[in-house]
């Protein structure tokens, strides 16, 4: 029990059969039991300004399980859950709880940024199987890539660079970015303003505020000074909820863009304030396609919300896992084979073609959408397998 009672309770929020194996027979790890459960760590967010980008990752990568019996190529699945807080500072901490304490045989998290590298510089050293669904440091699948380190997401760039592309493609010239001041925000406002500069635009302010504040009235009351024909602003989750209220209300007249973390999973949050409000994101509501059908389906169906983005990435952080461990009938520890199999892994997802880059990063299409009625219409696809450049990333695979 030591490992375990060294743990928070309050953090760990669940743990089912494997856990109670595992506190019963402390020094035999799940993976060398013969047939016995896969132990998946979910370090998230279930709490805070990200909360329910967690519990939308978490419910997709449940059902993805349920869908299969409990089972992904012959073992049982059971998750030790962690709220991760958003808090950085806690990162490291956190995620040696999971692999030195809960002793988990895959690692899923997270969604922050900050506590994502954090996070990767412990699972590295570790090498146990890792699989990022959403935080978008570049770093992550640039310079810090790794071997035993996947991401089904995006990089922040990635993502910046298509929005940028977008606008300068509809014509804008002008444009004020406004974000938190942390990885994500920066990282996107620079891919933003690389690819509109590119295409004519010019970028007239840049302005943050810390992480997770949601006081916007003296940024907003700049942008209005400035007048550019568009304002591009990342901001997500509980943040974005208020924001695009408070946007809405500040009746600036000045069209409101984003990357689409804007938009999705807020969308009846923020009602009739967020009509019109343009994104850009490897996901649209309306993917057209038999995988976004029935996801759509069978995970409304399975929680009475819709799925978001964020949830398409739960899912597919699961079908990647699932590639890995067929390749090795389920034999963790056969790592190299596992990550050779995740490392060349392209399948079908809800969100279009997926494909893997060198860098361990997702190679995807990016869509231009418009929330409209409170759904994220596709207009256009922006950039097709779109892959970030992995710039700096010396993996051999
Ligand atoms: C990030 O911190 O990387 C992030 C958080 C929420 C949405 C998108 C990116």
């Amino acid at each position: 029990m030591k490992s375990r009672s060294q743990l928070s309770r309050r953090r760990v929020l669940a743990l089912t059969g494997a856990g109670a194996a595992v506190a019963a027979f402390p020094f035999v790890r799940p993976s060398f039991a013969q047939g016995g459960p896969l132990k998946v760590g979910l370090m998230l967010p279930y709490s805070g300004t990200y909360a329910q980008l967690g519990e939308a990752i978490t419910r997709a990568i449940e059902l993805y399980v349920k869908q299969k019996g409990g089972a992904l190529a012959g073992r049982q699945i059971t998750f030790v859950k962690l709220d991760d807080e958003s808090e950085p500072p806690k990162g490291a901490e956190n995620t040696t709880k999971l692999i030195e304490g809960e002793k988990v045989d895959v690692l899923i998290g997270t969604v922050h940024s900050g506590v994502a590298m954090a996070m990767a510089k412990i699972a590295r050293e570790a090498g146990l199987p890792t699989i990022n669904p959403n935080a978008g440091a570049d770093v992550l699948t640039r310079a810090l890539c790794a071997k035993n380190i996947f991401r089904t997401s995006f990089a922040n760039g990635q993502v910046g660079l298509a929005t940028g592309k977008a606008a300068a493609e509809a014509g804008i010239k002008t444009a004020v970015s406004f974000t938190w001041d942390y990885a994500a925000g920066k990282e996107m406002i620079a891919g933003f303003a690389e690819a509109f500069t590119a295409g004519g635009g010019k970028v007239l302010k840049e302005i943050t505020i810390p992480f997770p504040t949601v006081e916007f009235q003296s940024a907003l009351a700049e942008i209005a000074n400035w007048q550019p024909e568009i304002t591009h602003s990342f901001f997500s989750g509980g943040g974005a909820v208020k924001y695009i209220k408070d946007y809405a209300a500040a009746k600036l007249g000045i069209p409101l863009w984003g990357p689409g973390f804007l938009t999705d999973g807020v969308e009846a949050a923020v009602g009739a304030a967020g009509d019109g409000v343009k994104t850009v994101l490897h996901y649209a509501d309306d993917v057209d396609n038999p995988e976004n059908k029935a996801f759509r389906k069978d995970y409304t169906d399975a929680y009475k919300v819709p799925p978001d983005v964020f949830a398409v990435q739960g899912w597919d952080t699961m079908q990647l896992l699932e590639a890995g461990l067929k390749a090795v009938g389920g034999d963790v520890s056969k790592r190299d084979a596992m990550f050779a199999a995740m490392s060349t892994a392209s399948f079908k997802s809800p969100r279009g073609p997926f494909d893997i880059s060198a860098a361990h990063n997702p190679i995807q299409n990016f869509y231009l959408r418009e929330l409209k009625g409170g759904k994220n219409v596709l207009i256009k696809t922006v950039a097709t397998k779109f892959s970030d450049p992995g710039t700096g990333c010396k993996l051999a695979s």
